[in-house]
Formats: C-alpha cells, structure tokens, sequence
C-alpha cells in the first residue's frame, strides 16, 4: 500500500533527521524528529509541490516567519543564525509547536509559493580558478561576466573577493584585490597534489549581468531574508559571509534580469561589446535544467562560439555541466558515487574552435577543491 501523504512527509522528516542534520545541526534534527511524530505540524508544507515538499523548505519558511512576522517568537533563542544562545532542551519543539499553532496560514503560504534558495559566495574560490584560465585564453582582453542562475549576484563579484586556498601540507595563497577585510575572503580546502595556478591570475571585469528565474535584489531586506532564513542555524559563518557579501554587492550593484535562463542567454550575449569576451558562467543552476533545456543551452553556446570568442565555466554536476560539452562521462569525473560534487569544466572557442577542459571537482558548497586538469575533444551538442 502507498503511504498517505501524511505518512509520505512523516517519512522525509526522519530521513533529513537521520541522513542529512545528524552531526551537521541538532536543532534541525530534533525538530524533524519531533515532525515525523506530529502530522498536525507538518499540514503546512502539503501546500508545497510533491517535489518541494523537503524539511529545508519548511524550516526555511519557520526561519522567514521568526525574521519578519514573528520576531519575538521564543523559538528564535534556540536559533544561532537569529542570534539566539539557547541550547537544544524539551521546550524547543514546544517553541516550534508554537509558532505553528500561531502563524499555520503564513507557513503554509510560504511553503506554497517559495523555493529554498542560496547564494554561497564561498564558491567563488573555485570559480576564480575558472576566470584565471579565462583571462589566459582572453589574451588581454577584458571579461564579460554573464552569469547563468545567478540569485542576488553574489558570484557576479568573484573578482572583489581575497580567495584562500590551503593545501594539504599547509600551503595557503590568497588571491584577489588588497585590502579586502576577512568576511569577503572565500576560502577553500584543497584535496590532493594539485595547485590551482590560473587563481593568481589577475581578472580585469569589463561588465557583469546576471540571470535569475527570481533574482534577488540585495538591497532589498525583506528579499534577502529569504536568503538568511535557508540558512541551517548552527551555521552562523555562512550567514557572516552571507551579510559582507549581500553589502559589497549592492555596491557593486551588478544588473540582474529576471527570466529562464536559455530564452534570455542569446539577448544578453548580443548586447556584449566586441572588445570584451563573455564568459558565461553557472554554479548549482544548470542542475534545475531538464535534458532539453541543458540542450539547447549548449546549442545557443555552441553557436555563438562560431561568431565569436567565448569561454563558458560551469561548476555542476557532471551530467549538468561538462557532458553537455564532451561525449559521455569525462573519466575526471571520477566515480559516479560521489555525491553532491560538481566539475569545474572550461569551454573555449577561439576563432570559431572549441576546446574542453575540466579543471576539477569541487563540492556543491565549495568547501574543497581537487585540482587535476585534463583536457577533451569537444562534442557539438546534436540540436
Ligand atoms: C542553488 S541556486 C545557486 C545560486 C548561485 N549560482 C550560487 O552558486 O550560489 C540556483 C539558482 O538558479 C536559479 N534558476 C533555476 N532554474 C533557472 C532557470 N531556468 N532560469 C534562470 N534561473 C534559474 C534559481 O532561481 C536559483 O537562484
């Protein structure tokens, strides 16, 4: 027999309890623990699409409610992204049990009409790899950055951020502009032998525009707060670096255009001057993309490529990034199990020619990067 979809939710609760809070945030665990024995709090997130209907939602739409609605909830002490120094005892479920009771048609708004989104700026470190080896291929030209999903534009300055880069013997390089303060420097792990050279590369950004189903204006606080409130509690760093780089952005203030991404590509790419190259970029987009949508996508690429130079840097999974350029599984992919990483792949045409090359792999928050270039033939996408 199927399970209700009571039971359905029940289920989903204790699996992000057990597979994805445990160890990682005890106050998610708990609450979800407490979830999957309490349908009555969990009606809300019925009004999500079946395949929205996640614990990181829900608790994303509690978090909003406790930042704008419910300020004064006692729930928010028990919550170290809105400040609270509470620790994990009995009265934070019936805190939560609270809140819900109080704001059930909120909740259930929000998880109807609301996505978890983020913008983690600390996958800049990885991508500024990519730039570098931009900037080489752009032989003195300036870049054009045209980023693909790009949410508040956060990647968008990936070239005013200090990047960090610790090996494993200790070695640790910052690149970037001088005088950047430590909330804006981006810092990743590295895995293995490798060094990312191209990082040191100086970048010269002659614009920047981004594309976003829901773009989200930084200066704009009721906007951002959605992108404080899908941040797990415990995770106070992610929220500091969050808050330093929503600031720089918005004086930056890089221009966003709301629409899908492949229907609004070709317009922005036209309007690029001829001095500049573009390079089109995605992190964590590409991956919302059906098989036809990745498709032509990479058909659009590949024809302006053929008019004129372009380099493309993607950092998704495989079969969302770089298998839309080479034929089949890059063998730099590595094993198929590994979950949640993304390939760091460049794409060049020079004079109508395109070359392949993945970098390395990163992981989906940009916490490690493993640094070991191999070059493939690239494959035109069959329209
Ligand atoms: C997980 S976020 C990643 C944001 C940013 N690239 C990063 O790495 O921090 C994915 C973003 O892609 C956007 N997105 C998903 N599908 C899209 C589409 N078809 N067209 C435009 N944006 C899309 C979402 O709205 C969301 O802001």
């Amino acid at each position: 027999m199927r399970p209700t979809e009571e039971q359905a939710l029940a289920q989903m609760f204790r699996r992000f309890a057990r597979h994805e809070f445990r160890g990682v945030s005890p106050r998610y665990e708990q609450l979800s623990e407490l979830l999957a024995d309490r349908p009555e709090l969990t009606e809300p997130l019925l009004a999500a699409g079946p395949g929205q209907r996640r614990a990181i939602l829900y608790f994303a739409a509690v978090q909003y409610l406790l930042r704008t609605v419910a300020r004064e909830h006692p729930l928010a002490a028990y919550l170290p992204t809105l400040g609270g120094t509470r620790d994990v005892d009995k009265g934070l479920g019936v805190a939560l049990a609270d809140l819900v009771g109080g704001y059930r048609d909120e909740l259930t708004e929000l998880c109807a009409t609301r996505t978890t989104q983020t913008n983690e700026a600390r996958r800049a470190a990885s991508l500024r790899a990519g730039f570098g080896r931009a900037t080489e291929h752009a032989e003195g030209r300036p870049l054009h950055l045209v980023e693909l999903g790009t949410s508040a534009g956060l990647l968008l300055i990936t070239d005013r951020y200090a990047c960090r880069y610790v090996g494993p013997d200790g070695r640790t390089e910052t690149y970037g502009p001088d005088g950047v303060p430590e909330a804006l420097t981006m810092a990743v792990r590295l895995r293995g032998p490798g060094w990312p050279e191209p990082a040191a590369t100086e970048l010269t950004v002659a614009d920047r525009v981004g594309i976003d189903l829901s773009p989200v204006d930084a200066t704009d606080p009721l906007a951002t707060d959605w992108l404080r409130a899908c941040i797990w509690p415990e995770q106070t760093d992610r929220l500091t670096r969050l808050e330093a780089a929503l600031t720089e952005v918005s004086r930056v203030r890089p221009r966003l255009v709301a629409g899908d991404l492949v229907h609004t590509l070709p317009t922005l790419l036209a309007e690029i001057a001829p001095d500049a190259v573009p390079v089109v970029f995605a992190s964590m987009a590409l991956t919302y993309l059906d098989r036809t949508a990745r498709r032509r996508l990479a058909a659009t690429l590949a024809e302006v490529g053929a008019e004129r130079d372009l380099t493309v840097v993607v950092s998704e999974a495989s079969v969302a990034g770089a298998e839309l350029f080479v034929d089949g599984r890059p063998a730099a992919a590595g094993p198929p199990d590994v979950i949640g990483a993304a390939l760091l792949t460049v794409v060049s045409w020079r004079d109508g020619r395109a070359g392949v090359e993945v970098l390395g792999r990163t992981d989906g928050h940009g916490t490690w990067l493993e640094w070991h270039p191999s070059r493939y033939p690239y494959a035109r996408p069959v329209a």
